[in-house]
């Protein structure tokens, strides 16, 4: 990546003070060595964001919205990276070479949308024309009007299996390469459109190119698909888009919500009647890229999905997951249509926004959730019910919720509340109170091996003799991201003069999404830790004992399975070795 070696961008940080800079956007008020605002980035009261004048980064312990100069502009202003660099630039007097914008602008996959926008502006074209008609009274049909149809994008693809394909080879593209993106498919040397008699809907990215399509049928066909979509591709990633949240993320910020459904018909309905915060998973799966764009957004979340048992499921599941990547999650359930494009249609949009004003929160949803078909005043229904609460609630955060349900629990049922809460204690994971000055009570769960590997990858961060000692007492994790960042810190090291700060690295970092968002969260977490090797020692320690005894027992597991006698005779002497290790 251009980034890391670019020592103009790192020169025009060099210089710029943050300070400064972020005083130039809000007010900032000194307190000690560092400099305190209202947080810009979720729904701040009191100053929770601090700015360090020393490691030239700032952080906010309310939302953790961390980074350096060029992130906070960049996100303040919603602008591209290198934008922000050139802002920052401007600012501080200095401008950023023609030949370092381009070289960053420079789109990897031009051409790729290029070809993609030809296919939109036929399917749209075709609309348009006579054989439209049929297509353009079923939208119709189901409240889509002209207006929707724009907005949308909304195309159809035509009879003929070879239209786009003859279209976009006059353009001069190759077989191969439309074939790549998912427009034609080859077979035995003969080349077909993708998508025929079907209305389509452009997908974008999270930064609103068109990456695919989606494409539904609208005439009573047996024995098709009702939707198809494009195949994965170099710019379409099913897992890593959320339909609509380009259009949708602003909104959101500003509304402090964003509403997920299933399908993107519940996605269009809802906006076209001005609800424009929402995005579809298309599908009832959520993945951890999507989540961490609606982390991204630092809102709530609200899930609405499907009036049926899958979109029941799916609620749990997905709110679980939003739940432990520190995702505020509502949820709505709606009822008596079977999606809330169905819904509107039946009741209007004032009762699904009556629905939206009093949304439960995902534990409250997950609690009644806990007692469908549990008759409680059955003893043992009931026993299963407290017990799955008290489980649900060790996986919480919120100290005060635990101690309210409990006692709820308690007076409820009239259950001793010793009882319940040494129950809760027993199922509790290691608890690590976050020390910061003016934290909400937040309460992290992490073993120690995860502890230490943060603590030395931060540690890294800090200079070279951290780094070497990295190299020398440790030199790799287990695991894939803690390996990956690792990797990456000793690469921007050794690539930069074997120089290193916070505030560059999170440069360096910016445009890796796999691992962006780890690094920063790091940082948050860190950023006020005294710095010494021998702390530094002592985590490597926790993490190489860890390590010993994850490979122990994989170990273990191999020789309960092995058949072969001198086979399982090795495996047990390399078990007996590592655990001399152990103590
Ligand atoms: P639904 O069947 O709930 O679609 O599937 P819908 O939104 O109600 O669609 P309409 O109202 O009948 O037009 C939800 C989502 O699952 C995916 C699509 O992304 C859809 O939006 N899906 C569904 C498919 O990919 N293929 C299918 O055959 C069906
Ligand atoms: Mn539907």
């Amino acid at each position: 990546m251009a980034f890391v070696s670019n020592e103009e961008i790192n020169n025009i940080r060099a210089n710029a003070d943050i300070v400064s800079i972020i005083g130039s956007y809000l007010p900032l008020t000194q307190r000690g060595k560092n400099y305190v605002c209202v947080c810009p980035f979720h729904d701040d009261h009191s100053p929770s964001m601090s700015v360090s004048s020393e490691k030239q980064i700032y952080k906010c312990f309310a939302c953790g919205a961390t980074g350096n100069v060029f992130t906070f502009v960049s996100e303040y202003e919603n602008v591209p990276f290198i934008e922000a660099v050139a802002i920052v630039a401007n600012k501080c007097g200095m401008t950023l070479s023609e030949q370092t914008y381009k070289s960053n602008i420079t789109q990897n996959f031009k051409e790729e949308y290029e070809i993609m926008q030809l296919a939109q502006k036929f399917f749209m074209n075709n609309l348009r024309t006579d054989v439209g008609q049929e297509a353009l009274a079923y939208l119709k049909k189901r409240g889509i009007n002209d207006e929707i149809i724009k907005e949308f994008g909304i195309g159809l693809s035509l009879d003929s299996n070879d239209s786009l394909y003859s279209l976009l080879r006059k353009k001069g593209y190759d077989e191969k390469r439309l074939n790549d993106l998912g427009l034609i498919n080859l077979k035995d040397d003969k080349a077909f459109d993708m998508f025929t008699r079907r209305i389509t809907f452009p997908l974008w990215d999270k930064d609103g190119n068109i990456v695919g399509f989606s494409a539904r049928v609208y005439r009573n066909e047996k024995d098709v698909a009702k939707y198809m979509n494009s195949r994965e591709s170099k710019i379409f990633k099913k897992g890593e888009t959320l339909y609509n949240y380009h259009n949708a993320k602003d909104v959101a910020k500003r509304e402090k919500q964003i509403i997920v459904v299933e399908g993107f018909m519940d996605a269009i309905r809802l906006s076209s009647v001005g609800i424009k915060n929402v995005v579809a998973l298309q599908g009832t799966a959520m993945t951890q890229e999507q989540i961490n764009l609606l982390k991204k957004l630092r809102v709530k979340v609200i899930l609405c999905l499907d009036n049926d048992n899958a979109g029941l499921l799916a609620t749990v599941n997905n709110g679980e997951e939003l739940i432990k990547n520190n995702v505020l999650t509502y949820v709505i359930r709606i009822n008596g249509e079977k999606d809330p494009d169905e819904y509107i249609i039946a009741n209007g949009k004032e009762a699904f926004m009556q629905n939206l004003r009093e949304p439960l929160k995902f534990f409250d949803f997950k609690m009644n959730y806990l007692k469908q078909n549990k008759d409680l005043n059955n003893l043992s229904d009931l026993t299963t019910y407290i017990n799955d609460v008290i489980k649900d609630l060790a996986s919480n955060n919120d100290p005060i919720l635990r101690e309210l349900t409990l006692a709820k629990l308690s007076e409820e049922y009239n259950v001793s509340l010793d009882i319940l809460k040494s129950k809760l204690n027993d199922l509790n994971p290691v608890k690590i109170e976050k020390v910061v000055d003016k934290a909400p009570k937040e309460v992290i769960k992490k073993d120690s091996y995860i502890i230490g590997a943060e603590k030395i990858i931060y540690f890294m961060l800090n200079g070279e003799e951290y780094i070497r000692e990295y190299q020398k007492k440790l030199g790799f994790f287990t695991d894939s991201l803690y390996r990956e960042i690792a990797n990456e810190i000793v690469y921007f090291f050794e690539n930069n003069h074997q120089k290193i700060t916070v505030a560059d690295f999170i440069t360096y970092v910016s445009t890796k999404d796999s691992i962006r968002d780890k690094v920063m969260e790091i940082v948050n977490e860190s950023i006020n830790d005294p710095i010494d090797l021998e702390t530094m020692d002592e985590y490597i320690v926790a993490v190489l004992k860890q390590m010993t005894k994850n490979e122990i027992q994989r170990l273990k597991k191999l020789m309960k399975e092995e058949l072969d006698v001198d086979k399982k005779m090795k495996l047990a002497i390399q078990i007996a070795e590592l655990k001399k290790e152990e103590v």
